[in-house]
């Protein structure tokens, strides 16, 4: 029988980048390439205050195309290459309500968060993956890419969908040099970002966040599962994605959401 230190030194020598790998399905995803044996670079704009991290901490607020350029440039600098790319920040924090309530501002920054930064990660860091004819670039989406809610996600939705033609795109162009490009759709994830979103809108809507919950399960139009995902739920499929088990997977877009998608795609 395989013993346990071979399944887990799978990506042993591998130098992963995992982007809001401090908090929710980042931090697990961190955890995971941890344990598969990857050396992990993280960034996020506030370093968490963790003296027994393992990973090393690039500062950066990746919405702004200057601070890409300066995690780009450290990477090269400390590491020479990266194996790894997962682009998983991203975030939702624009008001609900529809199109009358979001500004130019609120749509260029949806579309900096959770599109042109890994647009421009990606430009920075794919010529030395195609230089070494090897890499995985993940992008984390969403499932709101494909299943829009006006009241609560209009930019976020647009975005991530915008996320996953990119994605594709991109998947198309370098597939026969070696570098794999996968997108992840989470469903709802209980992280962080889930609770201030649950907190927020149970608040405007006089509310508990109990109640909020169920009305989201209902919005969305319920998880057979009947609960949200754990972060480690949805790592353990980046895990998979980026390991040599799942050399023949690019341009795909993977979902896990509980079953939530009540079609077949
Ligand atoms: N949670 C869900 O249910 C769910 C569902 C579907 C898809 N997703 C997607 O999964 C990804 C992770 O979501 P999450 O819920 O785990 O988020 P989260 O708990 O809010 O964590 C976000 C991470 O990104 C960092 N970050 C945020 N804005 C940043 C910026 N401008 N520049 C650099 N780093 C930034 C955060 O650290 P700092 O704040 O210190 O920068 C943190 O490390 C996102 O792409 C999200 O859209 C989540």
């Amino acid at each position: 029988m395989e013993s346990k230190q071979t399944i887990e030194a799978v990506l042993q020598g591998k130098i992963a980048l995992v982007t809001g790998g401090t908090k929710g399905i980042g931090k697990a995803i961190v955890k995971r390439l941890e344990q598969a044996g990857a050396t992990v670079i993280v960034t996020a704009r506030n370093q968490p205050n963790e003296p027994d991290a393992t990973y090393s901490f690039i500062a950066a607020d990746l919405s702004r195309a200057e601070e890409v350029n300066k995690v780009a440039n450290a990477i090269h600098e400390q590491f020479g290459r990266i194996d790894i790319l997962i682009n998983n920040m991203g975030a939702n924090t624009f008001p609900g309500g529809g199109f009358n309530t979001l500004t130019d501002e609120h749509w260029n920054q949806a579309l900096q968060v959770n599109l042109l930064s890994s647009v421009r990660l990606d430009k920075a860091l794919l010529p030395k993956m195609l230089e070494q004819k090897s890499g995985v670039i993940i992008h984390i989406s969403s499932t709101s890419g494909q299943f829009p809610i006006w009241e609560s996600t209009m930019a976020y939705s647009v975005a991530k969908s915008a996320l996953n033609t990119y994605s594709k795109a991109l998947a198309t162009e370098v597939a026969s040099k070696g570098v794999r490009v996968v997108t992840v759709s989470p469903g709802l994830n209980k992280t962080e970002a889930m609770t201030t979103f649950l907190e927020d809108y149970a608040q405007q809507a006089h509310i508990t966040v109990e109640e909020m919950t169920s009305k989201l399960f209902e919005r969305v139009g319920g998880v057979p599962i009947g609960r949200m995902a754990e972060p480690e739920e949805t790592a353990e499929l980046v895990y998979f994605l980026v390991s040599p088990a799942a050399s023949y997977i690019t341009g795909a877009n993977l979902i896990i959401d509980g079953g939530n998608f009540p079609v077949v795609k």
